[in-house]
């Protein structure tokens, strides 16, 4: 048995004790206990680390973007020990075949652990729904992916037992605003809030699964969501940044930033339970692909700054451990049935350590993608100086200490 004893966040509170790790999983959890090999953690706190499940790291297909390998170190460093990669790559995951290739892509690549979601367009086999970890529908348009026929989501989803994400702007509301956007506000209006919140009211009348929202922008999906049982997620770029921020193309981003009046409200329901995750829709596009307002693409990077924005807001009292804790690591984890998100026996031991005074300006040139940009340049962050992925030391004083294909892929067959 494996050893790290320190100041844990268990339960809502520190708590000082010892775990005890066997194969990667914690199997106690005790005052005191011995262990072949041992980690005594003075400094800062240990939480679980990260599950973010919604990124794209563009792999196969964009690799100019981002790959699984610059991908899944830059989560690494943000404390993040799992993602769930989105199907709108190239080819895009909708077939058993690709889902397999960008599953080899993924296995030699990735440094941390993974799923991969499968793009839900037409009726699948049983078989997919046991080899996948997640599915996704987009209702809208996106980068390489057509939307479904929405009259026909109700007899595609109906056998999936699966977590089904959806992209839920609707392709119709999008095209009767469409108008040439030259900054975020026009952008905000080309896609307004009722085209997410009438694609949601659709989906509501949908008997059988209940949908996990992406990206929700407007507090009213918020609300339509509760009542329908659906689960929901909110970026950080929708909590932090807004439309009349002097972002130009670097805030572009579909659903797109609203007023800060709005991130204001999104950041009450977040810190109040009504909304269940924080993920980062990591979305990286290239300086060069982003140079021009109305061309450029949408989609902002983020894995890497979605947690130390978190403690940062922690740090500035938004939000509180309990709420971090619960939408970053346990409900991201209950979602996808995968044994990670928390410090129990049977969970794998995904830790990070963290020292809650480390506040540090946020930095592209010190971020790990591939795109060389954040959004969040200049904001604070607090960033993990430990990171353990199944009680594997993988981050040590803010440096990897383990290689490209060390991640290991999880189907959520639980
Ligand atoms: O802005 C976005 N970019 N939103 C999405 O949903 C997809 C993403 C992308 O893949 O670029
Ligand atoms: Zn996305």
């Amino acid at each position: 048995m494996d050893v790290i004893e320190g100041k844990f966040f268990i339960d809502g509170e520190i708590k000082t004790a010892s775990i005890g790790i066997e194969n990667g999983k914690i199997v106690k959890i005790a005052k005191n206990l011995t262990g072949e090999k041992f980690y005594s953690i003075e400094e800062g706190t240990i939480f679980p680390s990260m599950i973010d499940i919604h990124v794209h790291m563009r792999d196969p297909g964009f690799t100019w973007k981002e790959d699984f390998e610059s991908g899944t170190l830059s989560a690494l460093h943000g404390g993040v020990t799992f993602i769930l990669d989105m199907p709108n790559t190239k080819p895009p995951v909708d077939s058993i075949e690709n889902f397999r290739t960008k599953l080899k892509i993924a296995s030699k690549k990735s440094y941390i652990d993974y799923g991969i979601a499968y793009l839900l367009q037409k009726k699948e086999e049983k078989y997919v729904q046991n080899e996948v970890t997640s599915f996704k529908i987009y209702m809208s348009e996106t980068t390489n992916i057509k939307p479904v026929n929405y009259l026909l989501i109700p007899e595609i989803v109906s056998d999936i037992e699966k977590n089904i994400t959806v992209h839920a702007e609707l392709q119709d509301c999008i095209d009767n605003n469409k108008r040439e956007s030259k900054d975020l506000i026009m952008h905000d209006m080309s896609r307004p809030e009722s085209c997410e919140v009438s694609a949601v009211r659709y989906l509501g009348d949908i008997r059988g699964p209940k949908f996990h929202i992406a990206h929700v922008s407007s507090p009213d999906t918020v609300d339509l969501s509760k009542i329908f049982g659906f689960t929901t997620e909110v970026t950080p770029h929708h909590l932090f940044l807004n439309r009349e921020m002097d972002l130009g193309a670097f805030g572009k981003v579909n659903p797109p930033l609203r007023s800060s009046f709005i991130s204001e409200r999104l950041r009450y329901l977040l810190s109040n339970g009504n909304i269940d995750v924080v993920s980062s829709d990591h979305s990286p596009h290239t300086l060069e692909e982003k140079s021009d307002f109305a061309s450029a693409p949408s989609g902002l990077p983020g894995v890497e700054t979605s947690l130390p924005l978190l403690f940062q807001a922690y740090r500035d009292s938004i939000f509180s451990l309990d709420t971090i804790v619960k939408v970053s690591m346990e409900n991201p984890g209950k979602i996808l049935k995968i044994p990670k998100g928390k410090i129990a026996p049977g969970y794998d031991a995904d830790l990070i350590v963290v020292k809650l005074s480390d506040s540090r300006r946020i930095r592209s040139k010190d971020l790990h993608y591939k795109c060389g940009w954040t959004p969040f340049e200049n904001l604070w962050g607090i960033f993990p100086r430990k990171v353990f992925i199944r009680g594997e030391l993988a981050l040590d004083n803010f440096e990897e200490t383990i290689e490209p294909g060390f991640g290991l892929y999880y189907s959520g067959n639980r």
